[in-house]
């Protein structure tokens, strides 16, 4: 069959998209199939009619948010990962928080800026996010009363609602999810104030451990964490669930990404081949997920 690899897009994330739809689209070659990269930005989803399953490698808005699941379901194709409505949630940091919180999860306390009320015991760092970003895109800590303002504002340019979010003294942990398993952690060390887009995609300085140095126990209460985060939001196909561990060694769920970053440094394949998996048996993993 035709798999078409969907990259590129219009959001925010276009850059970060196509450098994982190119790695996506060379490992389905490896494997031996016939694959096509499509840009919905510029070809418009008419053309994907004709394809016999989609891999998802878009990020952000309008390629992780449901919009262009909804489509593949209207046209009857196939697609990898999390289905419209868990799309539409994994996109909306608010909404995912809610159902973590309504299930028992733990997560960051938060408001939404100009919603809802700022909970009393909610003091100073804070984290300011728009809702529905991704990359860490217009994201900001802010450390006092004075600086919150101009962060509220710059992260309006990029979403009508902001959450803010209490900080987290603690390390950065991330768990891919691939089908049913989750596969083991990473530890996300950066000098930089958070794990920023530049120490995401730039930086030299950003480490990343992976096992991530957690004791048996541990690693597993966080893989555990993970997955029922993910079947929580519905999720289903792949997927990474951030968490940090606060100072009192409890874990804070963060957002889950329903179309994580495939570059070839990105994390899910980083996780995989911990798990002994290199990135093309992990793109076919994936891949197949879409077509149970
Ligand atoms: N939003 C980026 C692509 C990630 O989560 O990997
Ligand atoms: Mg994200």
């Amino acid at each position: 069959g035709r798999v078409a690899v969907l990259a590129g897009g219009d959001s925010a994330e276009r850059s970060v998209s196509l450098k994982s739809g190119a790695a996506v689209h060379q490992a389905l070659r490896q494997l031996g199939l016939i694959a096509e990269l499509v840009d919905p930005a510029d070809s418009g989803v008419g053309t994907l009619k004709g394809f016999d399953v989609a891999f998802i490698a878009l990020h952000g808005r309008g390629g992780e948010d449901g919009v262009i699941q909804g489509v593949l379901e209207h046209l009857g194709v196939p697609y990898t990962g999390s289905g419209v409505m868990a799309s539409a949630i994994g996109m909306d940091k608010v909404r995912t928080k809610q159902l973590w919180k309504g299930a028992g999860l733990p997560t960051p306390d938060f408001y939404v800026d100009g919603i809802s009320e700022v909970p009393a015991t909610m003091g100073f760092p804070r984290m300011v996010k728009p809702s529905h970003e991704g990359s860490s895109i217009g994201m900001a800590k802010v450390d006092g009363e004075a600086d919150l303002a101009a962060a509220l504002a710059a992260a309006r340019h990029y979403d009508s609602e902001v959450l803010v979010e209490a900080w987290v003294h603690g390390p950065e942990y991330t768990v891919a999810v691939v089908g049913d398993q989750a596969l083991p952690a990473i530890r996300l060390k950066t000098p930089h104030a958070f794990y920023d887009f530049e120490a995401k995609y730039q930086a030299t300085s950003t480490e990343y451990l992976c096992p991530a140095g957690l004791d048996d126990a541990d690693e597993q209460a966080l893989r555990e964490l993970a997955l029922r985060a993910f079947r929580v939001v519905g999720c289903r196909g792949w997927g990474r669930v951030d968490v940090m561990r606060d100072e009192q060694g409890q874990w804070q769920l963060l957002e889950v990404n329903t179309v994580p970053g495939m570059t070839d440094h990105s994390l899910v394949p980083m996780a995989a081949k911990a798990a002994g998996d290199d990135f093309a048996t992990l793109v076919a993993r994936i891949l197949l997920e879409a077509m149970d």
